[in-house]
C-alpha cells in the first residue's frame, strides 16, 4: 500500500483524491492539507485519516511515501522542495512555479535528493491525443509539417486565480507548449506571440489576456500554431491537428452524448462537453495511475521535470513575445 498525502483541495485536488479513493488499488491517501474549511470538508466524505491546514503533517509525517501537490502555483516549487528533502516521491500540477529560477532551484533539490517526481501534463494521457501521437510514431503521417492546437475555455477562472496564475501562456497554453513538444519531438527554437483582452477587459486590468495565438518554430523545421481563449458560448474546445507528409490526424471535441436530432431544419447534435473535469476526466486518471506505475515499478516518470521547464521557458518567450511585438528566440531570451 503507498501512502499519499494531498496538498490543497481545489478543483484539481478533489478530482485527484477522488480518483485516489475510488480508482487506484494500491494506494491509501492518508492526509489531505488545505487551508480552508472547504477543501477539508471534502476529505472528510472520503474518510481521509489526516485532515489538516498544516501542510508539514503531510510532508514530515513518516509514514507518507508520495505526495501530491495540487495547491494553488505560488506554492508548488516550496512544498515540492520540501517533499524532496523528506524523500517523498512528487506528482506535482502544472507549473512548477510562476519563475524560472525557483523551478530550476526545486529540480536541482529533487534531483539532489533522488526522489521521483512528474509534472501533471495530463493531456499526454488523454486517449485521443495519445492516439496521435501513435499515429505519428507508427510513420502513418510521414515527415510532419505542422501541428495546429485549438484550446477554449467555456469561461474564465475567478479574477483572484488569474491574479496568482503566471497570465494566460503559463497557465493555460503550457499544456499545448507541452502536447507541441510531444507530438513533435523536437525543442522550440522561435516563438512569436499575440494577445487580447476583448472579452473580459478586467482580466486586461490585471495585465493578463484572455486570447491568446502562439507560433512555434522548433529545431527540426516543423511548426505549430495554438490558439487559446478564456470563453466561449459553446463549451469547451480541444481539438488538433497534426499534418504530414503522407497523411493528416486532427481530434475533434467528444460531444456531451452521441444523440443526434433530425427535423425539418437539418441534423443537430449534442453540445461540446463543459470543461476540462468533463473532457479530461480519463486522463487524470491515467496519469496518476502511471504515476503510481512508475512509481512501483522503479521506472522512470513519464513526465519529467525538465518537461516542465522546457514548456515554462516556451511560456516566458511568448509573454515577450507579445509584449515586444516581435519574434523570441529560445537561446537568446
Ligand atoms: N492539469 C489541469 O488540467 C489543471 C486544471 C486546472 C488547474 N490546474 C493546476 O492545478 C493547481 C490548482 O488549480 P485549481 O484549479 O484546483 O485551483 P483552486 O483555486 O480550485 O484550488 C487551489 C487550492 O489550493 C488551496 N491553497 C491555497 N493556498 C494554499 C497553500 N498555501 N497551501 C496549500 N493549499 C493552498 C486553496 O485553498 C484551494 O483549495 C494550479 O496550479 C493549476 O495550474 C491544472
Amino acid at each position: 500500500m503507498i501512502k499519499t498525502g494531498i496538498i490543497g483541495i481545489g478543483r484539481m485536488g478533489r478530482i485527484h483524491l477522488e480518483n485516489l479513493c475510488t480508482q487506484l488499488s494500491g494506494v491509501e491517501v492518508l492526509a489531505v492539507m488545505n487551508p480552508g474549511k472547504e477543501g477539508q470538508q471534502f476529505a472528510e466524505k472520503w474518510g481521509v485519516p489526516i485532515i489538516t491546514d498544516d501542510a508539514d503533517l503531510v510532508i514530515k509525517n513518516p509514514d507518507i511515501d508520495a505526495v501530491i501537490i495540487s495547491s494553488s502555483t505560488p506554492f508548488h516549487a516550496d512544498y515540492a522542495i520540501a517533499a524532496a528533502k523528506e524523500g517523498k516521491a512528487i506528482f506535482c500540477e502544472k507549473p512548477l512555479d510562476l519563475h524560472l529560477e525557483k523551478v530550476k532551484e526545486a529540480l536541482d533539490i529533487i534531483e539532489q535528493h533522488k526522489v521521483p517526481f512528474m509534472l501533471a501534463f495530463n493531456q499526454r494521457f488523454d486517449p485521443h491525443f495519445n492516439e496521435v501521437k501513435e499515429f505519428i510514431n507508427s510513420g502513418k503521417l510521414g515527415d510532419l509539417n505542422a501541428v495546429h492546437i485549438i484550446s477554449r475555455d467555456p469561461a474564465p477562472p475567478p479574477l483572484h486565480y488569474l491574479q496568482s496564475s503566471g497570465g494566460l501562456f503559463l497557465d493555460m497554453t503550457i499544456h499545448d507548449f507541452d502536447m507541441a513538444r510531444h507530438l513533435i519531438g523536437s525543442e522550440v527554437m522561435e516563438v512569436f506571440a499575440k494577445g487580447s483582452s476583448r472579452n473580459y477587459p478586467e482580466i486586461g486590468r490585471i495585465g493578463d489576456i484572455d486570447t491568446g495565438y502562439v507560433w512555434l518554430t522548433f529545431e527540426n523545421g516543423v511548426t505549430a500554431m495554438i490558439e487559446n481563449c478564456r470563453a466561449t458560448n459553446y463549451g469547451y474546445d480541444q481539438r488538433l491537428e497534426v499534418f504530414g507528409t503522407k497523411g493528416m490526424i486532427k481530434t475533434e471535441n467528444p460531444l456531451k452524448t452521441t444523440n443526434q436530432y433530425l427535423d425539418a431544419q437539418g441534423v443537430h447534435l449534442s453540445r461540446n462537453q463543459d470543461f476540462f473535469m468533463d473532457r479530461y476526466t480519463s486522463s487524470y486518471l491515467l496519469e496518476l495511475k502511471a504515476f503510481f506505475h512508475a512509481l512501483v515499478h522503479h521506472i522512470p516518470m513519464p513526465v519529467t521535470g525538465m518537461d516542465g521547464l522546457k514548456a515554462m521557458e516556451i511560456a516566458i518567450a511568448a509573454e515577450k513575445s507579445r509584449l515586444e511585438n516581435r519574434p523570441v528566440r529560445l537561446s537568446s531570451q
